[in-house]
């Protein structure tokens, strides 16, 4: 998006936002035993690193002693914990056991068809040994990739863990992403090993996943083994050659593995995120800086008491919201947790209701898009359950408006639980900027706050901080701890994308607002990456999908705003001649067809086919303009446009078509 572009949608999005002047103060029960404290900010704000390595040694346990906090000697490439020994498994398992709460729950799963599973903590530590001596026979090693493509179920964070147990390099994809998507991100890794099941539940119905692996591993050279976890009991085709079940190999494994320490800066693993090209980026995250700070916010952010608590992250696994705060964040502070296979609406909207009342969920962590929907739904639903546990409340993903904040804390908080907005992103590895629970008068719409440890800045197109009440770019001016510390084999991509805007600052790609407090707005994303439900898709590479078809000759993708899942994509495709109209059935084909290339979550919400788009003297398409036509506005200022009159005859065959 180009910065006029970017300035119209700031504007739009801040002069909605100007009148916020609801405040929900913590209660003073709640501030009283809340493990955060105003004091944090003082302390991180005397001495930042001295604050990180309070918080290293006392949250998280290491076997050798860094010799130094933070070496940015050669930015933007950070080292946290420099030579620093530890094991991650061993921090999110074994020492609990260790610590006399083998028996806490560390998972209560609950699966869509209505089985369930309890793993305490020392199942969790058999499971995870097995399943890292598996490994080890497989030729899985230190520093090898593995690819986990899984449905919410144990084994995930079981293989998760196991890879970090052993120092192999987990990348995790999605399991709603196509074969193309799951072999390219294969492919970028160089993986060996792809962990997968039969399938999963969704909706009600088994959900094949083997099918998109056998295609994915068919064209990838680097794959030496599948593992396979059995959970629909689904007919797959075996291929004796790389095929292995899990339950023939892991569960023959000892159940005893000795934990090794690993580097600090130890890549933990490789999760891909869309970026403004087609190619998505492979985000690379190390170890102890990253189970720090995951650690560490999950503690202060939600509140957590690991004795009393019962967590629930609705995210999947696939995204890093899975990665931080259902595996590594919780299990690090050994908490009790509710893992949740299905959809929030099988076999009835109330599912998720059912959930909190059966396991007395008291902490809840979920997006807005979810949140909207059940507003629509009514509170009816909610109001039919007994959701007393709750006790916190939070929110991610993208900008939560303000009515779904304040009916999020009343309908389903009960008007008394502190709701959180967490700022964060795939890169940053934890939350950055979200209100303390029982420290900050929540403000609804706004994450407010740098968490303490964390400094950034609102700053206009010239890098100069902007005063309050103006809006401008999100930029991270301190390293932190779980930071990236690159995009995987492409450091000049690295530097280019988070490093090269503002001089050795990190530039998150978020527009944002300080408003007269200083309190921090999100504004939703100023490149061209769309925000769908809280998932990123890049318009690129909805556009290289729709291009890859033979009926299609150029096309061009805006996210446009939506009522529920925040943005929604819709496409404006020319077709080739030899295409003619295309066919009675040429929207749902092409639909389908980026559901094949990329995933159901990319598919758009709405294609128009149109003679031309509109373009600029030097060939650039104008999103804006499509962008008014996709969000039925008036047209903006066209004269920048190499033909003028190509705005009518896209109006012009839109309304003919329809
Ligand atoms: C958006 C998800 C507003 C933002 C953790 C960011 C948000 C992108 C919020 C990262 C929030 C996330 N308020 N916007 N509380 N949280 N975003 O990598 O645009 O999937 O850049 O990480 O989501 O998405 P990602």
């Amino acid at each position: 998006m180009d910065i006029e572009e970017q300035t119209n949608v700031t504007n739009d999005a801040l002069s909605n936002l100007l009148h916020e002047d609801r405040s929900f103060p913590p209660s003073p029960e709640f501030a009283a035993q809340a493990n955060a404290t105003a004091g944090l900010y003082e302390e991180a704000a005397a001495d930042r690193l001295a604050f990180w390595e309070r918080q290293a040694r006392e949250l998280l346990s290491w076997d050798t002693e860094w010799s130094q906090v933070l070496d940015w000697s050669n930015p933007p490439f950070a080292k946290w914990f420099v030579d620093g020994k530890l094991n991650v498994a061993y921090n999110c398992v074994d020492r609990h056991v260790e610590a006399g709460n083998g028996d806490r729950v560390a998972i209560h799963w609950e699966g869509e068809p209505g089985d369930s599973r309890t793993l305490t903590y020392a199942d969790l530590q058999r499971e995870v040994s097995r399943a890292a001596n598996a490994l080890t026979e497989l030729g899985v090693g230190h520093g090898d990739r593995v690819a986990i493509y899984l449905p919410m179920i144990p084994e995930a964070a079981i293989s998760m863990l196991a890879c970090a147990r052993i120092g192999a390099i987990h990348s995790v994809v999605f399991g709603g992403f196509s074969a193309e998507a799951l072999r390219s991100r294969i492919e970028d890794a160089q993986a060996k090993l792809v962990i997968t099941a039969d399938g999963g539940y969704r909706r009600g119905k088994p959900s094949a996943l083997k099918p998109a692996v056998d295609e994915a591993v068919a064209k990838s050279p680097s794959i030496e083994k599948v593992l396979v976890v059995r959970r629909t009991e689904q007919e797959v085709d075996w291929d004796e050659s790389h095929d292995v079940w899990w339950h023939d190999l892991v569960d023959r494994q000892s159940d005893q593995h000795t934990p090794e320490a690993h580097d600090s800066e130890d890549t933990l693993y490789i999760l891909y995120t869309s970026g403004t090209t087609g190619k998505p980026k492979g985000i690379k995250h190390t170890s102890g800086g990253y189970l720090l700070q995951a650690t560490y916010t999950h503690r202060n952010v939600f509140d957590l008491k690991p004795e009393t608590d019962v967590y629930w992250c609705t995210a999947d696994v696939g995204w890093v919201t899975g990665h931080s705060y259902i595996v590594y964040g919780p299990l690090a502070n050994g908490a009790t947790q509710v893992m949740y296979e299905g959809t929030p609406d099988f076999p009835e909207p109330g599912r998720w209701w059912d959930i909190v009342e059966k396991y007395k969920v008291s902490i809840l962590y979920t997006a807005p898009t979810a949140i909207r929907t059940f507003m629509k739904q009514g509170e009816e639903i909610p109001g039919r359950r007994d959701l007393s546990s709750l006790r916190v409340l939070g929110s991610v993903g993208e900008p939560i408006n303000p009515e779904a904040w304040v009916w999020y804390r009343r309908v389903i908080g009960g008007d008394r639980t502190p709701v959180v907005d967490t700022w964060w992103q795939t890169e940053t590895g934890a939350i950055m900027i979200s209100p303390l629970p029982g420290v900050t008068a929540a403000k609804p719409g706004s994450a407010q706050t740098p968490l303490p440890g964390i400094v950034a800045e609102v700053c206009d197109e010239a890098g100069d901080a902007v005063p309050n009440g103006h809006g401008g770019y999100l930029v991270l001016t301190e390293p932190w701890p779980s930071m990236l510390r690159t995009i995987w084999g492409d450091d000049e991509r690295f530097i280019d994308t988070y490093w090269s805007r503002f001089e050795g600052r990190y530039f998150a790609g978020d527009g944002a607002k300080k408003d007269d407090d200083g309190d921090i707005w999100l504004l939703g994303r100023v490149d061209d990456v769309m925000n769908v439900s809280g998932h990123r898709i890049s318009t690129t590479e909805v556009e290289s999908a729709l291009v890859s078809h033979p009926k299609v000759a150029e096309s061009a993708v805006v996210g446009a705003s939506d009522e529920t899942t925040g943005q929604g994509i819709v496409a404006f495709v020319i077709l080739r001649a030899s295409a003619g109209d295309g066919g009675a059935d040429v929207v749902q084909e092409l639909r389908n067809h980026v559901a094949k290339e990329i995933g159901p979550i990319a598919k758009p919400r709405q294609i128009m086919i149109v003679p031309e788009l509109p373009k600029t003297r030097s060939g650039k398409i104008m999103r804006r303009l499509l962008r008014d036509v996709a969000e039925n506005r008036e047209l903006g200022d066209v004269q920048t446009l190499a033909d003028p009159t190509v705005m009518n005859l896209i109006s012009d065959g839109l309304s003919k078509g329809s």
